[in-house]
């Protein structure tokens, strides 16, 4: 139907005639002539409809937004004082011989300039049409060039593609299961895999050696603007490479990403900070290494101070006391930091105490504050050393269960560096190791794996057993600008220590079996020692595209409650249907669609 895309055209084209096809993106009445921009994937050219020809200007004039065309039309150029430079076809211009209206088209929901702010939900209802908008089109180009680079680094390195299915059984990655009725096995479900990850492992025990897969994961957990509840991985696995081999490769594959896609240059080697350091500096395991500003912890100091808030988590083995320099925090008002208080409170904080350094060297006159009257001031003044404050400068405080601490002066410290312009370089990636293997779950009373239970643990069995709380594994995460960009270790290749760790998760030998049996078994058969790493695909464009949300790189993404509202889904389904699935529901659905209490 076409000779040429739209975007393509320029002055080598001059004099030729061409065939175009695309979307009336805009349409000029301009008295004598009409202009209409033409869309395509490749961008627009502007076509001009001469009266000179009564039957196609005819058209030229009945034509609206988004009504699809083709053309054909002579490239000319566009007379003196109308080139465009802001337009890659801005020198040219298309002549119109003769044009069909291909289809018509409703006006569409919201304009498709770039620069109109349209609420998500409309946009994500009429998806088709917001794809159509040009920011829309980059994003998914730069996925379409980042998976593609990713699976042509891959493939050089001799990993093969291999698919893993989807009906499976539960794989825990920390996240409720999606759950597939069927059929032909009344009263059993599949669920849908969080990740590839026990077949991954099975395909090192076949003898594939190197396994990657571009692969689709789904998780029923709470969501965030860099979560979906369907989402997808590069998945990679290897056999006989250590944790330093997997993550020298991998960080060459992200290395040369980032320089062939969006031509930045990221370290020539990616700095490895462990999960304590990481915790104690910056009160997260993914830190974002662009903020210069740092948790320092003054529990010592503060055992023994009158103000409760402070001592009691100094004195508790769970608690954390920690302070903050603000360079130049000085400025912030009363209602700033009101509001910095109230942020910190989503995480659980209680109150934000600070200190306004006045004058450094003006003892406790010199510091303006709701709390210096509760400690003496040698316990500031080493506080202000520990920190290294300054005349001008602001300390904030955060005081509780280390968890609280960690997070929300974590957050805090993020927030602060974003909002007051502190961020040093661009990009900041880095890797964090020695994870512990457990934490301690407190309220189910039993250790919880910190990455997945087939981690391996960097000491022996039984050392593992006899102090589970102070093992570290042998994971690895890729963290870049606060965001975690992908995940791994090395694996567990043996029975009796898979069965070890299945115990001190509380999982006993008869549940493991029911679970895990066939892990089990498969590790009794020449299992390869291995090791491999996941990659949220779409967190990595997220990131290289600059978008704010991981929708926005996703083609048809579910909103912030996991549903789909352009397609209506999920959506209620029939009796007989159920019937054959072998279901009742405990609630029934009311007319709308709506359950209610039956
Ligand atoms: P993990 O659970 O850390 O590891 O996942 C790997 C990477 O996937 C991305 N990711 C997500 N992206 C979008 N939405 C989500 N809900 C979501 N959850 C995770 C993150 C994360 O770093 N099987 C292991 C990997 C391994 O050990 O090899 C796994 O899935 O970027
Ligand atoms: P109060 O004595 O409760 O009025 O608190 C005095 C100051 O300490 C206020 O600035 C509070 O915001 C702050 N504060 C209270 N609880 C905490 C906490 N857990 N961590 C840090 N600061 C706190």
């Amino acid at each position: 139907m076409r000779t040429h895309k739209c975007g393509e055209l320029n002055t080598k084209h001059l004099g030729e005639s061409v065939a175009l096809c695309g979307w009336v993106h805009r349409r000029r009445d301009h008295g004598g002539v009409i202009f209409i921009d033409l869309r395509d994937r490749t961008g627009l050219v502007q076509v001009v409809f001469d009266p000179d020809s009564p039957e196609t200007f005819k058209i030229g004039e009945s034509v609206r937004s988004e009504y699809v065309l083709r053309v054909e039309a002579v490239v000319r150029d566009r007379p003196q004082g109308t080139v465009n430079p802001n337009m890659s076809t801005g020198e040219i211009e298309v002549l119109v011989k003769n044009v069909e209206v291909l289809n018509e088209s409703e006006t569409p929901p919201f304009p498709l300039e770039s620069e109109i702010e349209v609420n998500e939900e409309t946009r994500l209802r009429y998806r088709y049409i917001d794809l159509r908008r040009e920011e829309m089109q980059k994003k998914m180009r730069l996925r379409r060039d980042v998976t593609r680079h990713l699976r042509n680094f891959l493939d050089k390195e001799e990993f093969f593609e291999i698919e893993t299915p989807y009906l499976t059984k539960a794989t825990p990655e920390g996240a409720r299961d999606y759950i597939v009725p069927s059929r032909t096995h009344e009263n059993a479900f599949f669920a849908l895999p969080q990740s590839p990850q026990l077949y991954k492992q099975l395909l090192m025990i076949s003898g594939m050696d190197r396994y990657y897969q571009v692969v689709r994961c789904f998780r029923d957990e709470d969501l965030r603007a860099d979560r979906q509840p369907e989402f997808t991985q590069l998945d990679i696995e290897t056999s006989f490479m250590n944790e330093d081999e997997i993550m020298k490769l991998m960080e060459e594959m992200i290395r040369q990403l980032f320089k062939d896609i969006i031509n930045v240059e990221l370290d020539a080697e990616f700095p490895v900070m462990t999960y304590q350091e990481a915790m104690s500096r910056y009160g997260s395991d993914r830190p974002d290494l662009r903020v210069p500003l740092e948790l320092v912890d003054i529990a010592d100091e503060m055992m023994d101070v009158e103000f409760k808030v402070f001592s009691g988590p100094a004195k508790d083995p769970n608690g954390r006391v920690v302070a903050m320099k603000v360079p130049g925090g000085n400025e912030l008002t009363r209602k700033e930091i009101d509001a910095l208080t109230k942020f910190v409170g989503i995480y659980g904080a209680k109150g934000l105490a600070y200190i306004k350094v006045n004058d450094r060297n003006g003892g406790l006159e010199g510091l303006q504050s709701p709390i210096v009257k509760f400690a003496p001031a040698e316990v500031w003044e080493k506080v202000l050393q520990k920190t290294g404050a300054q005349t001008g400068d602001l300390v904030f405080f955060g005081a509780d269960k280390a968890t609280v601490v960690n997070e929300a002066m974590g957050a805090l410290r993020v927030k602060l560096g974003i909002d007051r312009n502190m961020l040093e370089g661009e990009w900041r990636p880095l890797w964090v190791v020695d994870f512990p293997m457990f934490d301690w779950d407190d309220r189910g009373q039993r250790w919880n794996a910190i990455h997945h239970p087939f981690t391996a643990p960097s000491c022996d069995m039984d050392e593992l057993e006899a102090n589970p709380g102070v093992a570290l594994s042998r994971a690895y995460d890729l963290v870049l600008n606060g965001l975690e960009v992908g995940g791994g270790s090395i694996r567990i290749n043996r029975t009796d220590m898979q069965q070890k760790v299945f115990n001190i998760l509380g999982i006993g030998e008869e549940e493991a079996r029911e679970k895990f049996g066939f892990l089990l078994d498969a590790l009794k058969y020449g299992c390869p020692p291995h090791g491999g790493v996941a990659f949220g695909l779409d967190r990595l464009v997220m990131l290289m595209s600059g978008s704010a949300s991981i929708r926005d790189v996703i083609a048809f993404p579910k909103t912030q409650t996991a549903a789909c509202p352009l397609i209506d889904a999920p959506a209620v389904v029939n009796d007989a249907q159920l019937r054959e699935l072998g279901i009742k529901l405990r609630k029934a659905p009311s007319k709308e669609g709506n359950e209610s209490e039956s």
